[in-house]
Formats: C-alpha cells, structure tokens, sequence
C-alpha cells in the first residue's frame, strides 16, 4: 500500500519534472525566434484601414496571422502582410497574433486599440429656469458612442477656461465597455452672482499617445441665469451741504432681475421718486431738505437698505452779503442825506456873501481913502 502510494508520488514527479523541462525547451527554443512585428503596437479609429508587417529571420515552413478580421498565412515566406481596409470589427481589440511555424510555432502578439470619436457631446442642466444664488445645480455631459472608455477624459469649461478634470468614478457607462459607450459625467456647481450669463460647457478628449493628439469634441454651450439679492455698489456717504447746493445720493445695486429703489426721509417714503431711480437729486437743497435718507432695495430674492444723513447749513455768506448790501444802502442814505444838507447849508452861504461882497466895495472905498490918508 504504501510502497504504491510511493511508487506513484514518484512517477507523478518525474511526469511533472518531463512537463517543464518540456515546456522549458519550447521556451527556450523560440527565444529569439519569434516573429517581430512593425509597428509594435496599433492605434486604429474605428472604421479607417489597418496595416502591419510580421517578419522573421527564417525561412518558415508557414507564416500567418491569427485575426477575426483579415486573417491570412502563407507557406515559405519570411514576411507577411496583415491589412485591412475598415476596422470595423471590436473583437480585434484583444489584439492579434502573428505565428510562424518552422519545427515548433512561434507567436508574437500585437496589441490593437481601436478608438472612436464620439458622435455627438452634449450638455445639459437638470433644471427648468434661472437658477438661484447658493443652490446647488447639476450639469450632466453625455459623450455619445465613443471608445475606448478607459482613456476618455471629460473636461469642464467655465467661459474658455478650463475647470477642475472630473474622474471615472463620476462617470455613468451605458454599453458595451468593450465597444462604444455612452458617458455621462456630472459636474456640480453652486451657482454665484459670477455666474450670471456665463457660459458652461464640457469636452470629450481621448488620449492615446498617438504622434498627433486627437483634438476634443466641444459640447454645446449653456448661458447659465442666476437670480441674486441686491448688493449696494457704492453707497453714498453722509453729507453735508450749505443751502442751494447739489444733492446726489447714489444707491445703485447689483441684483438679478433687476430691483426697485425707494426712497424714504425720516421714515417717509418720497413719493416723487421713480421705483427705478437708482439716484436722488435735488438740484438745489433747503433747509427742510435736510435729514436721514434711506434707500431700500429690493428684488425677488431679497432685500437691503442703506442710511444716509443730510445736513444743510444756513448760506451765511447769502446773509453776510444782504448785510453788506443794507450796510452800503443804509452809508448811501446817509451820505447823501449829509450831501444834501450840506449842499442847502452851502447855497445859503453864497447869499450870505454876496451880500457881504456889496458891504465890501464900501470897506475898499474907506481903505482907500485911508491909504490917501496915510
Ligand atoms: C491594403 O489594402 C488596400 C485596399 O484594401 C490597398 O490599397 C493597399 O495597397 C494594401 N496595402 C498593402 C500593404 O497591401
Ligand atoms: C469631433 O471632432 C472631430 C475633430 O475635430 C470632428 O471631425 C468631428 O466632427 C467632431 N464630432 C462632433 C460630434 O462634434
Ligand atoms: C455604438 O453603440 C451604439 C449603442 O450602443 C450602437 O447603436 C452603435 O451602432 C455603435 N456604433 C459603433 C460604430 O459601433
Ligand atoms: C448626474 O445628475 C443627474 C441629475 O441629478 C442624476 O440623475 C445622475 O444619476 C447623475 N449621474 C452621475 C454619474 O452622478
Ligand atoms: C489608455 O489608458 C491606459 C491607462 O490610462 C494607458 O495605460 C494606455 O497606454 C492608454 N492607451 C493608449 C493607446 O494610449
Ligand atoms: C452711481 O454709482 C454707480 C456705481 O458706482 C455708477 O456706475 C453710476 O454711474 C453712479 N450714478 C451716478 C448718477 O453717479
Ligand atoms: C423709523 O422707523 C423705524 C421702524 O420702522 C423706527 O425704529 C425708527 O425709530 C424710525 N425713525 C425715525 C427717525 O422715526
Ligand atoms: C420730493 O418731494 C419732497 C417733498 O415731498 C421734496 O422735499 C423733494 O425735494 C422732492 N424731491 C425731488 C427730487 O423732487
């Protein structure tokens, strides 16, 4: 029993020790003699012919190759010819075998990658209408038949700039891996005030380390919309003014669609302005034209508002000059009430002398004769 138990491990183990000095043999034997094969590897669209050369050193009894498509083998040959005129069959993506056969068979294989660019990109967003500030949305980019699969990347563009390169976990294979598939690659934002009337789209880029790189396919474009409060641009400071100056309180604001304004003095709304008007003028302030401004903005999604305080001061330089001006007034009444009453007090002068200039004559006539005198 247990000698046979031997015997036969021992047989098993030579049959086993024959097994791979056997197969050692046949590897050794077509080392170096495998058929070589030009290019090495290929690179095929679907549907575009397909070449490649096979060769050997020796001169085989047969040389052949091994394919679903365009198989072929010929006797005493060193060098054979595969070619296609279209790929159009997947199964030549595992690759084919190039054999040739002198006392053993020696095999080389070429590895074939058949690609297809994708027959249509397109993109959309699951969402009907302007999207909301914060909220957030997806866009969904579906790479229609394309392959292969594994070297398709999805690329995200934000205007012309490209976004972050979404990975193949996000991807969502319809088909037939081995073939063409459908993908659909999803990419979510929170849509912002910045991404009002900008435009989204994705494309499709297969990398194949081919000599010229396959350029993408570029999905349809997507105008996003997206509806945000208002922000005051630059609110007006408070100001301070002297009768009769310009007022201009600006309150533009940034919202989506866009806002009423109203205006309101100490919490009275000013009923002569337009909801639009973004700006309060008044060309020309007074007095009660002075206090705290508010302006409200408001659109669908939300509102704000800003105060603002008006002083206005007394024009005193309006008062100084009426003060000059009754000054200069009430010196000319004077003046000229002084003139006139000096002017009478003159003309009543020259009478009087006059009629001292006849008393005169007379003194003349007596000095006279008193100089005769003397
Ligand atoms: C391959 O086949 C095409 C037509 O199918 C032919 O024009 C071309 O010459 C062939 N090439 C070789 C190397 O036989
Ligand atoms: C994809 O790009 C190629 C090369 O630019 C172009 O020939 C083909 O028409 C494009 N296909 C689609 C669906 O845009
Ligand atoms: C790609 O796949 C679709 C559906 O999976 C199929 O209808 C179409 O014929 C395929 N195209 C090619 C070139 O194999
Ligand atoms: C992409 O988003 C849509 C809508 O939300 C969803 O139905 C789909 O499953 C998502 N696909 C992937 C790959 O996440
Ligand atoms: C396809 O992608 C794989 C993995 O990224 C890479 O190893 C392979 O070289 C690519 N195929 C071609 C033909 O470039
Ligand atoms: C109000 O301010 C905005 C933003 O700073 C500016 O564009 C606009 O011209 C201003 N309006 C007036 C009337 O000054
Ligand atoms: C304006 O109204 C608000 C409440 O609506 C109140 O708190 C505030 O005191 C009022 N201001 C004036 C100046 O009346
Ligand atoms: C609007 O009316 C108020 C009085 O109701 C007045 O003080 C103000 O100057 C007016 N503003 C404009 C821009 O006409």
């Amino acid at each position: 029993m247990m000698g046979y138990v031997t015997l036969s491990g021992g047989l098993l183990w030579a049959a086993q020790l024959l097994a791979l000095l056997v197969m050692t043999v046949a590897g050794n034997y077509c080392t170096g003699k495998n058929p070589v094969i030009d290019p090495p590897a290929l690179v095929v669209k679907f549907g575009s012919p397909a070449t490649a050369t096979c060769r050997t050193e020796y001169n085989a009894d047969l040389i052949g190759w091994e394919a679903t498509m365009g198989g072929t083998n010929k006797e005493n040959a060193q060098q054979l010819v595969w070619n296609v005129s279209s790929i159009t069959d997947w199964s030549l993506k595992g690759g084919i075998t190039c054999f040739v056969s002198t006392d053993e068979q020696c095999t080389t294989h070429l590895p074939v990658t058949i690609y297809k660019i994708p027959e249509n990109v397109d993109l959309v967003i699951h969402n009907a209408g302007p999207l909301v500030e914060e909220h957030t949305y997806w866009l969904e980019c579906e790479v229609q038949s394309v392959a292969p699969v594994n070297n398709l990347t999805v690329i995200w563009f934000r205007g012309d700039s490209k976004l972050e390169q979404s990975d193949f976990t996000q991807f969502n294979i319809v088909g037939d891996r081995d073939q063409n598939v459908t993908v659909r690659a999803n990419l979510s934002i929170t849509a912002s005030r910045e991404d009002n009337r900008a435009s989204y789209s994705c494309a499709a880029q297969l990398d194949l380390n081919t000599p010229e790189p396959i350029p993408n396919n570029r999905s349809n474009s997507i105008l996003l919309e997206v509806l945000y409060e208002p922000t005051i641009v630059s609110p007006s400071e408070d100001v301070s003014l002297t009768e009769g100056d310009r007022l201009e309180l600006n309150c533009t604001a940034d919202a989506n669609p866009s806002p009423t304004y109203e205006w309101r003095r100490d919490n009275k709304t000013l009923e002569n302005i337009s909801s639009s008007s973004s700006t309060l003028l008044i060309e020309s302030v007074e007095m009660d034209s002075a206090g705290v401004y508010e302006c409200i903005v408001s659109n669908t999604q939300g509102k704000v508002s800003v105060k603002m305080t008006v002083a206005v001061w007394r024009n005193y330089l309006t008062w100084i000059a009426i003060l000059v001006a009754i000054a200069i007034l009430v010196l000319l009444a004077v003046f000229i009430g002084i003139y006139c009453t000096y002017h009478k007090k003159n003309k009543t002068g020259a009478y009087i002398l006059a009629k001292f200039k006849g008393g005169n004559s007379q003194n003349e006539q007596v000095a006279h004769t008193n100089g005769n005198t003397a």
